[in-house]
């Protein structure tokens, strides 16, 4: 990265002292990743945003809903900075209030909202998990959606998993024995999702048609491809893949799941990685005796994780040593309560 930024970075920080603390999600950039106090997925990023009570400035290099939840959980005198406004998840805007609202309505009218709990993922946006904290559920990440759903099983006899159809399914089948046909798939676009009264009924999992634009990209033919390139070679993969990439993998798990396996690997042996590209170029550069590559070559970054760059980080640490507090993200009071139930919710999960 651009030696003179990597100065400005440095002085501004320094500058800064304890009255800031930067966050980074394990999708961010190498150049932005060295200025991290924390770095982490999700989950760990959640329970950490509240660890600094004393630092006045939270910068949030990751997405605009990962900001919002370290807002949610932080002190209300602490101000969550996000480098770039601009830096969203396609994923979280799948799900919009209106549309989950409706399709909430239609389960009332069938009568089925007693029994069904609602879980989001983290990857959606503050006023979702107002509904769901609201409605008695849960928020979950991909290192905790099998306890979520544990959990969310014990209160009512059916979920509504939002936004990730594919962690939904994969957790629900792959990791609690569902059967394939447990689960429907809600479509926001079509009247009552698409589905039939009696379908929604009979259903355990009702899933919203939402996926991640990233690791939606993986196929069943980038699995077959490298076992054929590569004999030997473990795969390794995000839950937010497609289920039959998940079931044709070796091993599934967050990133930082995929972080600690990959340490853990004997040296020599020869991994696919299935998620994000800027960290699983950071995992091979720190394994040079492993043989880690990409699972899909054809498969590129996260375009809005990308958007928090040296620059935008440089610019919003100048800002602060200039008096002025820069792109702050704030929940209002009545969705972060309602939201902030679902999250510590998640949060006290055994
Ligand atoms: P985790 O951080 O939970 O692994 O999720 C990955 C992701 O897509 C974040 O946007
Ligand atoms: Fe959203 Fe996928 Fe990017 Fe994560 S990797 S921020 S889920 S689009």
């Amino acid at each position: 990265s651009d030696p003179d930024l990597v100065a400005r970075a440095t002085a501004a920080k320094a500058a800064l002292g304890d009255r800031v603390f930067v966050l980074g999600h394990h999708y961010q950039r190498d150049e932005v990743i060295q200025f991290a106090d924390v770095t982490g997925d999700s989950f760990k990023l959640a329970q950490q945003a509240a660890a600094r009570p004393d630092a006045e400035f939270i910068v949030f290099c990751g997405v605009h809903f990962m900001a919002e939840s370290a807002d949610i959980l932080t002190k209300p005198d602490q101000k969550v900075i996000l480098p770039d406004l601009a830096a969203g998840c396609s994923m979280a805007d799948m799900a919009v209030l209106g549309q989950v609202e409706t399709a909430w309505e239609h389960f009332q009218d069938l009568g089925i909202t007693d029994q069904i709990v609602p879980v989001t993922y983290m990857n959606s946006s503050a006023d979702i998990k107002g509904f769901v904290g609201r409605n008695k559920g849960v928020v979950c990440t991909s290192s905790n959606a099998k306890r979520a759903l544990d959990w969310s099983f014990e209160q009512g006899s059916k979920v509504f998993f939002l936004p990730d159809q594919h962690l939904g399914r994969n957790t629900a089948v792959l990791e609690m024995g569902f059967d394939l046909d447990d689960c429907v798939l809600y479509d926001p676009h079509k009247p009552h999702g698409g589905l039939t009264g009696e379908q929604l009924t009979d259903a355990r999992m009702i899933l919203w048609r939402g996926h991640c634009s990233v690791h939606g990209r993986f196929t069943l033919d980038s699995v077959r491809e490298v076992r054929e390139r590569v004999p030997g070679v473990n795969v390794l993969v995000h839950p937010e893949c497609r289920h039959d990439v998940v079931k044709a993998a070796d091993y599934v798990g967050s990133t930082e799941y995929i972080i600690k396996a990959l340490d853990a690997a004997p040296s020599g042996s020869a991994w696919a990685v299935g998620t994000e590209l800027n960290l699983v170029r950071r995992l091979a550069l720190a394994h040079p005796d492993k043989q880690i590559m990409f699972l899909d070559r054809t498969v590129c970054y996260c375009s809005t994780m990308n958007r928090i760059d040296l620059p935008h980080l440089v610019w919003a640490l100048e800002e602060l040593v200039a008096g002025r507090v820069p792109n702050v993200i704030t929940v209002d009071e009545k969705t972060a309560h309602e939201a902030r139930v679902a999250l510590d919710q998640m949060l006290a999960l055994p």
